[in-house]
């Protein structure tokens, strides 16, 4: 049984094939570590869907199948019509014992821009895709993003994560969540607390796509907008010691860049910029990786994995994997460090 990291390699699951969980994220259930991400096999425009893979270990990868596929989801994002989705993540909800999934669904030239939920009873699926639509509208002073269409169809919807808190602060049986994604055609991203059911933001869903959903002033505290300006994607956030952290990439398309992170004493922000996590990330490329999740695993002593993805932007499917230690130290400071083969059993005793 494998029980090394080897970031920047082919990680081969059970079948011996590379994993293909892009863009990925953890859910954590039952012992077992699901990851869940682009199955990108097919290549960019010929997505397959949402892959997953279990382990009880997160060496060792068993393949779970497609447990969405671009083929059942609604026309216009099947694959024969470009459709494409990325940056999955599953969360589970206590009150409904449902699996919930969202995503950024997607076309060729990024103007559809918007989140896709779909719900399922377990975690390897089957998960029933619900619908997709823009959370919410809102008119920055500089205006409407005009090639996503943003005036009438909502803020864009593009790099996104889900947040789970680990207070129900409303007492509704369900932990506090939020969505984080990349809006205003990238400029600036928005934070919005999730439903009791997760399947939409805090407010009932009332429209379909011929209006917008919510505008701000139906929105009062249940959302923020962070980095203003910034164009910040890939959002990661993670919790330590009741301090929100949040690392995010810039926008380079498939090229990797300098990550930040930033801090806030509340999921909705205000986050302040710190600086670059990374330990002598001599070309400032976040180790040639894009943030897409960090996974606690001993939060009370700082220790966590940074996950990215190292794109391969000619042949998407080939795109590798940085998972690398994350410590935040006892003042707060986060550091990720570059190791060629690491276990996270021993990586912090030594
Ligand atoms: C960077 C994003 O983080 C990816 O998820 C993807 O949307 C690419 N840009 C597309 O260029």
């Amino acid at each position: 049984m494998n029980k090394i990291i080897s970031s920047g390699n082919l990680w081969l699951d059970q079948n011996n094939n590379h994993i293909s969980a892009h863009g990925g994220g953890i859910l954590y259930y039952d012992k077992v570590f699901y990851w869940y991400g682009e199955d990108n096999t097919q290549g960019y425009l010929n997505s397959v869907g949402i892959s997953c893979y279990s382990s009880t270990d997160l060496y060792n990868w068993k393949h779970e199948g497609t447990v969405l596929k671009q083929e059942q989801m609604p026309q216009e994002l099947q694959a024969k019509n470009m459709g494409r989705v990325e940056r999955p993540k599953v969360i589970y909800n206590e009150k409904t014992k449902k699996f919930v999934m969202w995503m950024h669904v997607e076309q060729k030239g990024y103007a559809l821009s918007s989140a896709g939920v779909a719900i399922s009873d377990s975690p390897v699926g089957p998960f029933e895709f619900l619908f997709y639509d823009r959370p919410v509208l809102f008119e920055p002073k500089e205006g409407f993003d005009q090639h996503t269409n943003e005036k009438e169809l909502g803020n864009s919807f593009r790099d996104m994560t889900l947040f789970v808190d680990d207070i129900d602060s409303d007492g509704n049986g369900s932990l506090d969540a939020y969505v984080l994604y990349s809006s205003e055609g990238n400029w600036t991203m928005y934070i919005a607390r999730l439903n009791s059911d997760y399947t939409w933001i805090d407010l009932p869903k009332t429209s379909n796509r011929i209006r917008p959903q919510y505008t701000i002033d139906d929105l009062g505290d249940k959302w923020s907008r962070q980095f203003i300006r910034e164009m910040r994607e890939a959002p990661t956030p993670f919790k330590y010691k009741n301090q929100y952290y949040l690392m995010t990439s810039a926008c380079t398309g498939w090229k990797p860049n300098l990550a930040e992170y930033a801090v806030a004493n509340h999921p909705l922000g205000q986050f302040e910029t710190v600086g670059n996590p990374c330990v002598d990330d001599t070309k400032e490329t976040t180790f040639d990786s894009q943030s897409t999740f960090v996974l606690p695993i001993d939060p009370n002593n700082g220790q966590y994995i940074y996950m990215g993805d190292r794109w391969e932007p000619d042949d998407l499917g080939k795109s590798t994997y940085v998972w690398l230690p994350l410590t935040v130290d006892n003042s707060g400071e986060v550091f990720i460090e570059w190791q060629d083969e690491w276990s996270y059993e021993n990586y912090w005793i030594n």
